[in-house]
């Protein structure tokens, strides 16, 4: 199993989650993070840091999010690893629990 970035991330980015993850699954892009699902060791430690509740351990995934599992597996393939916390996109509290965001995600 693996753990999943959803749409929540779009435009907050707080990157909490980086911090604790122990083997450097997160992949970094300009407005989001995923996780690569070959790498996630399930240890779920990284759910509980997000400020803004969006990673779910993908058999726990709101039905609306289930596009998510195919994203965060092909863009972990483009996007480069991130290890360290960085701040917050400029306008992340704005953002952060509005819907729609999926069309705003840049790849
Ligand atoms: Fe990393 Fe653990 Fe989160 Fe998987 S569940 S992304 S291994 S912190
Ligand atoms: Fe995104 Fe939450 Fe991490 S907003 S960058 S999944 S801490």
């Amino acid at each position: 199993m693996t753990f999943v970035v959803t749409e929540n991330c779009i435009k907050c980015k707080f990157t909490d989650c980086v911090d604790v993850c122990p083997v450097d699954c997160f992949r970094e892009g300009p407005n989001f993070l995923v996780i690569d699902p070959d790498e996630c060791i399930d240890c779920t430690l990284c759910e509980p840091e997000c400020p803004a509740n969006a990673i779910f351990a993908e058999d726990e995934l709101p039905a609306e999010q289930e596009m998510f599992i195919q994203l965060n597996a092909e863009l972990s393939k483009q996007w480069p690893v991130i290890t360290e916390v960085k701040s917050p996109l400029p306008d992340a509290e704005e953002w952060n629990g509005k819907t729609g965001k999926i069309d705003l995600l840049e790849k």
